[in-house]
């Protein structure tokens, strides 16, 4: 049962923080989820609304604003906002990474990254899982590297997730834990899907969705999975 902590660990640490992506590591994580956007200058951002205001000392949308303007903000008056290339460096390969596609526009320069990643620094296509709830980006990145891990996200319906993960040959469904039973998750594994499930925080919720042998729980407290 693989440990992925939901935004680093957002139970511990202020979500999508250099730290948060830190202490998922120390708790155990086997991977972490993150979200990213672009700035108005095309860097990959990881936060995870479309602006500002919720996490930050800032105001604006992320995509209305340079890396220079988003990297002088603060999170809980001491973090920032970190870049991609700030955290794949910062996790260094010791766990693997979510990114979630937010923002428009970021499928193409999240897959030349990790195609960077990979031909230049030794990283490996394990090392990453590329998830969206906007289908028409995963399948922008099936079609631009059918070698990348894509994560099936949905909070609506297993059977369209389930039907849209065999057409783009997905590597796993990500669906909203509520959605879950024995069975589904029986059938979604015999189509040679894994499942990791969110954001499952609390210990019944942990302990019911562990008796359907997912195969990982995107949590905020990582570790509360063993
Ligand atoms: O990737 C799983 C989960 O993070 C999706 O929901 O809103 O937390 O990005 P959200
Ligand atoms: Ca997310």
């Amino acid at each position: 049962m693989l440990k992925i902590g939901h935004r680093g660990a957002k139970g511990y640490e202020p979500e999508n923080t250099l730290i948060a992506f830190e202490k998922a590591i120390e708790l155990g994580a086997d991977g972490i989820e993150l979200d990213v956007h672009l700035s108005t200058d095309n860097e990959l951002i990881v936060i995870h609304d479309e602006t500002v205001d919720r996490t930050t000392n800032g105001k604006g949308e992320v995509n209305q604003l340079s890396l220079k303007e988003l990297k002088a903000l603060k999170i809980d008056n001491i973090q920032q906002i970190p870049s991609l290339t700030e955290v794949l460096d910062l996790v260094n390969k010791r766990c693997f990474i979510n990114i979630e596609l937010k923002g428009i526009g970021t499928a193409k320069p999240v897959i030349g990254l990790i195609s960077h990643y990979i031909s230049e620094k030794n990283w490996d296509y394990n090392d990453f899982i590329v998830s969206s709830f906007d289908w028409k980006m995963l399948e922008q990145t099936h079609s631009l590297d059918s070698k990348i891990k894509i994560g099936v996200l949905t909070e609506v319906s297993i059977d369209e997730a389930l039907a849209f993960a065999k057409k783009i040959n997905a590597f796993a469904i990500h669906p909203d834990y509520e959605l879950l039973s024995k069975e589904n998750v029986i059938l979604m594994q015999q189509n040679g899907f894994e499942i990791y499930p969110w954001t499952v925080n609390s210990e019944s919720a942990i302990q019911k969705i562990k008796s359907f042998n997912v195969n990982g729980i995107i949590s905020d407290f990582p570790d509360r999975i063993y």
